[in-house]
């Protein structure tokens, strides 16, 4: 349903105007008599485009489009004048209206003019929605010193053939960077294969990572390549490369080394050119020393290593990458964008992500996001785990954790005895703790964790 909005102060010709609208155009119509309540409508109703008089006597036309352009409110107008003075409507479109009409031109005139009003309306929301996905799949994002040096050690590593072994906490962007290593490297439209070696069972791991040939094994019915030949020309990403079994680590030093493989059950060997980027969590020297990865193994992949910088290590990084999550989680979900208080800021950059690094913070954002009511997200938004988790060891931020986690603990406790006092009926318990409504303790609720088991 597409819906005009006509304004002008002589009631009748609005009305002329809407019913010509609805009978030639088939758009759904609403009326305003005036710059005041035309303002009024437009921040109550889903209006596509408004077709606006400039000459009104209590907010004229100009002064409309004035207060669109200050709310940021990007719908369409068509201004029409009845005096013919056309330094008024190119004034007007200096302003930001989409065009303008005069008051006597036939109105299939103007049912075209709005019809091509809306089709550009909708490009250009297609556009900028296009322009948020690229820019979102630019992929890293951050300033700090350390996440320069990480982009130029990608930029040197990404033209040469050798492996390159990425470490990094969990969630710190291991994943990120291989992709990056290969965007930029020599053949960004070459396959970029991932494979999880964690989540690979023990016993199909050859046959996913080097193929079969038919019949190779019971269940092996056709042909089937190999993750390493499906890389050929690419990457292959062999991701928590440290879960690897001893066996398969074996077979991987081969290929690595002879950069060809053989299929399960096959006899000829097929020459591979995929770019190996392997990525753990794991301290691999460690798990070489326990017996669990091949020293070998290690030794071909550690020619290049690529630390990965935990988020706390580049603190600084966190108000940009809050933007870009914000920017894209909000457009996912469809919700007006949301924009974080200073506040819940300091709160997010205090906090240690210590358990999930980016990954936590993205997840962070997406809470806040559905959870948080308004347009800015507080300091009280803030889920209390990630509030409470200050630096430890810094003296002021492990005061303000002690002085954040009382309050917190205050608090709960006294919502709880509400609660208890009013048999945890919730309109009542709002009412003797003086809040405005029931919907005001859901929330603080939702925030505290309290719930009735
Ligand atoms: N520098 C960054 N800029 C933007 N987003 C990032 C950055 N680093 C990580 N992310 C995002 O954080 C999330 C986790 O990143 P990624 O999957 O690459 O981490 P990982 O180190 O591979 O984690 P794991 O060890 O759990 O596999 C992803 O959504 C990723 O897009
Ligand atoms: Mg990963």
């Amino acid at each position: 349903m597409t819906v005009v909005l006509v304004v002008d102060d002589v009631r009748a010709l609005a009305d002329q105007y809407a019913y010509d609208l609805k009978r030639l155009g088939g758009y759904e119509t609403l009326v305003a008599d005036g710059g005041r309540a035309a303002l009024d409508v437009l921040s109550r109703e889903a209006v596509d485009c408004v077709i606006l008089d400039l000459e009104m006597p209590d907010l004229d036309g100009f002064e409309v489009l004035r207060a669109l352009e200050d709310r940021g409110h990007h719908v369409p107008v068509i201004v029409y004048t009845g005096t013919g003075n056309y330094d008024r409507c190119v004034r007007a479109v200096q302003l930001g209206a989409y065009g303008f009409i005069a008051k006597d031109e036939p109105m299939e005139r103007v049912v075209q003019d709005v019809a091509r009003a809306l089709e550009r309306q909708r490009l250009t929301g297609e556009v900028a929605a296009l322009r948020r996905r690229l820019e979102a799949d630019s992929p890293l994002v951050g300033s700090s010193p350390a996440m320069q040096k990480l982009r130029d050690v990608i930029a040197k590593l990404a033209p040469i053939s050798s492996p390159v072994l990425v470490t990094g906490e969990s969630g710190a962007g291991k994943e990120l960077v291989a992709r990056e290593l290969h965007r930029v490297g020599r053949n960004p439209k070459g396959p970029f294969v991932p494979i999880n070696c964690a989540a690979l069972p023990e016993h199909l791991i050859e046959s996913e990572l080097f193929g079969h040939e038919r019949g190779a094994f019971t269940g092996a019915a056709t042909l089937r390549r190999g993750t390493f030949e499906a890389a050929s020309g690419g990457t292959l990403f062999l991701d928590e490369v440290g879960e690897l079994p001893l066996a398969a680590q074996a077979k991987l030093l081969r290929v690595v080394e002879q950069r060809e493989v053989t299929r399960v059950g096959g006899t000829r060997t097929i020459s591979v050119d995929a770019r190996v980027v392997a990525a753990t969590n794991r301290d691999l020297n460690a798990e070489v020393a326990a017996g669990r990865f091949r020293e070998d193994l290690l030794f071909r992949l550690n020619v290049h290593v690529l630390p990965v910088p935990p988020l706390r290590d580049r603190r600084s990084d966190i108000p940009e990458l809050v933007e870009r999550l914000l920017a894209t989680t909000c457009d996912r979900f469809g919700v007006r964008p949301k924009r974080l208080s200073d506040g819940a800021l300091r709160l997010l950059l205090a906090h240690e992500w210590k358990r999930n690094n980016v990954r936590e913070l993205r997840n962070v954002i997406e809470r806040l996001v559905i959870e948080a009511e308004g347009d800015v997200i507080g300091a009280d938004d803030v889920p209390t785990d990630i509030a409470a988790g200050g630096i430890p060891g810094e003296d002021a931020a492990s005061a303000a954790r002690t002085y954040h986690e009382r309050k917190l603990e205050a608090e709960r406790q006294i919502v709880a005895e509400a609660l208890e006092r009013n048999g945890w009926h919730i309109t009542r318990t709002a009412e003797e703790l003086g809040l405005a409504d029931h919907a005001s303790l859901l929330k603080i609720m939702r925030r505290l964790r309290l719930s009735r088991d």
